[in-house]
């Protein structure tokens, strides 16, 4: 007997039968009643509850979930990191993983990776696939997506995010965020707002322009809950106007709540709370915390006397605060808990489907992206590469395990090492390794252990000169690197400390490229790396941090079952000064960080100083060739309520099947305020069978010329002259048309 299926079918026929028959939803009170409205339904338990019972549902009662209202009936919220997978159980009151044995996910792609596909219908695959999970381990709310933008290669957590461009990571996370509800989870978009560094994340306070925030790091949040309907926000633990952005008055009332209208849950970044007047005033609905083992370590400070318990119900009691700001916080938290978990209708979820894994492959292999290639490297050719070497320690170390609160606990993690050798064998081919360095021997976080042995006798000196003995043997040689979640390397809690590749990588990239010329340099990261031996490597794949399925989706693409149509949601720039946080701003900073820089950030400070990038915004090959052509407009001017069609034509002009991603950029050619060369505006990934072409079209409304007027705080389309530019990447523009908004 399946008890969980009995406990989730018997309600739903319960009250379907009462929606049918008339009969039967007369023995519910109206808050259980689903034929309601959801107002309805708030306002009515909302009645019922006592003070007491108000406050308890504002604060966690675990480390990851908070009380609902026993004596009524209303549920407990479960929460579960988030945002590529569902995080192991965790004990009640720390962070170690609770050690049960029917927990392990399915590990999706990191964010960056899903936003490299540049395909909304990747992110909507991502959204149902991971909420299908969520929803399975009876978690309410999914902590993720995260949509912060890509300031500098340095944050630690650039891997969670979706990249460098607002209208990218907008189109994005919005089919995600969907998707993940549809199961009766909510997500939880994170970190609002500002939360580009770990370094000194919970006390620097983020000094930027107006313009900068509204025009670059609040789009996506803003996409999230005006078109994703996200059900929940969580605040982050910088600071913003000297104030935690926890509990911002700025950020949370006025700019999410009143100006975009969020009806959901303002749920605290884990002891991002800091202050009982100000998290009560300043828009924070739910406290969650991190202080507290429950038992000895902070059990003078457990849960009751977290900000939004005890001391919130003193000042109630004391008349010290209002019963009408309280309601609105309890009203957010009990629509939150209908939504999810009180409904009754949700579906039940799965766990490891065979789908899942499907989905992880394809989202994987549809995000690497193929920096370079040259001399036919790629794709491997099997009949010509008898003898392959496989060289580099991420490509034998789990990745899903560490790098912070996303960190996993997964049924298993296909290797690249694995997923090439069943791939090559396959095919007929031999495969060797060679560790080449030694990086990170770690296996274990919070409590979940790898299980492997990276230990390592051989002198750095005896890694490099084995390497390259068995290059000199291979017809071909992958070499597989990059960053690996550990402290400093792209990981929750620390940023980067250098811009080149950590240990003796560079040296060992360089020996091979002398031992063999057939060499592709595979990176698994989140973030751009230096390349000072780019020009001495043919090809190079960055294949990020893939999730469950890594190794097969690399093999797919090293062999050529999947054609690479990954563009980059960031610049990688040739050095960290010419990056604008870097050049101009400051990173990363002190008590303060100053994003001098303003709206130039990625490509945009590229284009304004002309410097050339390593690999642009929008860059990735293909194993086929396209053309784009016939870049026309259907009018010369635009009406302030008009639209402009902007038509390209994309032809596959090689031997093979493929996709290409044909962008479009919007630059406005006079304006008062200064403005970016261009902006991504527009984008349509376009599959093409050899010979084939298709014409892609463009809408260009007012909305998208239009930037925002510090001076009046409103935006503004200012008439003149534009050019809409259409290309393949930021720096390979194919063609472009003018006109004018009148
Ligand atoms: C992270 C959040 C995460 C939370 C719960 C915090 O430290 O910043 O992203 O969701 O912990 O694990």
């Amino acid at each position: 007997m399946n008890f969980k299926i009995l406990f989730n079918v018997v309600p739903a026929l319960f009250l379907a039968g009462c929606a049918g028959n008339g009969g039967g939803s007369k023995d519910l009170a109206p808050y259980q009643n689903e034929t309601l409205s959801l107002e309805e339904r708030v306002e009515d338990a909302l009645s019922r509850m006592t003070l007491e019972e108000k406050v308890a549902v504002l604060h966690a009662q675990s480390k990851f979930s908070s009380a609902g209202v026993p004596r009524l009936g209303i549920p407990e919220l479960w929460c579960t990191d988030g945002p590529h997978g569902i995080r192991p159980e965790v004990l009640w009151d720390d962070w170690d993983q609770a050690g049960w044995t029917n927990d392990s996910c399915t590990a999706f792609p990191a964010l960056t990776c899903l936003a490299a596909t540049w395909n909304p219908e990747m992110s909507a695959l991502y959204g149902k696939s991971i909420g299908e999970e969520a929803r399975y381990r009876e978690k309410d709310v999914l902590l993720g997506p995260g949509v912060n933008i890509y300031r500098t290669p340095l944050n630690g957590r650039n891997f969670e995010y979706m990249g460098e461009d607002p209208y990218l990571a907008s189109r994005m996370v919005v089919p995600y965020v969907q998707e993940v509800q549809k199961n009766g989870v909510a997500a939880c978009v994170k970190h609002f707002a500002l939360n580009n560094q770990e370094t000194n994340r919970q006390s620097v306070n983020v000094v930027v322009d107006d313009r900068a925030l509204y025009e670059i790091y609040l789009p996506a949040f803003k996409a999230a809950v005006q078109e994703g309907g996200a059900w929940s926000v969580m605040g982050s633990y910088n600071k913003y106007k000297g104030e935690h952005c926890c509990h911002n008055q700025y950020l949370l009332n006025g700019i999410l709540k009143r100006d975009w209208g969020f009806d959901g849950v303002v749920i605290s970044d884990w002891g991002g709370a800091h202050d009982t007047k100000q998290a009560v005033e300043n828009g924070l609905d739910l406290e969650f915390g991190s202080w507290t083992n429950g038992l000895d370590w902070g059990a003078s400070n457990a849960y009751d006397n977290y900000y939004l318990a005890h001391p919130y119900l003193e000042l109630l009691k004391k008349g010290e605060a209002d019963e009408k700001t309280l309601d609105d916080k309890v009203r957010r938290v009990l629509r939150l808990i209908f939504r999810t978990a009180m409904n009754t209708r949700k579906p039940f979820g799965s766990l490891n489907s065979p789908e899942h894994l499907a989905a992880a492959r394809r989202i994987a292999g549809e995000g690497m992206v193929l920096l370079k290639n040259e001399g036919g490297v790629l794709p491997l050719d099997p009949a010509a590469t008898k003898r392959l070497l496989v060289v580099g320690e991420n490509a034998v170390k789990m990745m899903t395990v560490g790098g912070g609160s996303s960190s996993l606990k997964v049924r298993h993690e296909c290797l690249p090492l694995e997923g090439i050798r069943t791939a090559a064998e396959a095919a007929g081919c031999e495969v060797a390794f060679e560790r080449g360095y030694v990086g990170d021997l770690r296996t274990e976080f919070d409590g979940v252990n790898s299980g492997q042995d990276l230990s390592e006798t051989r002198s750095e000196e005896q890694l490099i000169a084995d390497a390259v003995a068995a290059a000199k043997e291979a017809d071909a040689v992958i070499f597989v690197g990059g960053l690996n979640k550990s402290r400093h390397q792209d990981s929750e809690g620390s940023d980067r400390e250098q811009y080149g590749l950590p240990y003796a990588q560079d040296r060992v990239i360089e020996a091979l490229s002398a031992a063999n010329p057939r060499l592709a340099v595979v990176l698994v990261s989140g973030n751009a790396v230096a390349m000072p031996w780019l020009d001495r490597v043919p090809a190079v794949l960055e294949a990020w941090f893939s999730g469950s399925e890594t190794g097969n989706a690399l093999a797919d693409v090293l062999f050529g079952k999947v054609n690479p149509s990954g563009k980059l949601p960031f610049t990688f720039p040739v050095r960290l000064e010419d990056n604008g946080a870097h050049a101009m701003g400051e990173f990363p900073g002190g008590d303060s960080v100053r994003y001098n820089e303003s709206i130039f950030v990625g490509y945009r400070w590229h284009d304004a100083k002309a410097i050339r990038p390593l690999f642009a915004f929008g860059h990735g090959l293909s194993y086929t060739t396209f053309e784009v052509e016939n870049v026309k407009a259907d009018r010369m001017s635009l009406s302030a309520k008009g639209t402009l069609r902007v038509t390209a034509d994309v032809t596959n002009t090689g031997d093979r099947a493929g996709a290409e991603v044909v962008q479009l950029y919007v630059g406005d050619e006079e304006s008062t305020l200064p403005r970016p060369v261009k902006e991504l505006k527009g984008f349509e990934k376009v599959m093409l069978e050899p010979g084939e072409t298709r014409t892609v079209a463009f809408e260009i409304t007012p909305e998208a010329l239009s930037y925002y007027d510090d001076t009046k705080g409103e935006w503004t389309a200012e008439p003149g002259a534009f050019t809409a530019f259409v290309g393949v990447a930021s720096d390979d523009i194919r063609g472009s048309v003018n006109f004018t908004l009148e």
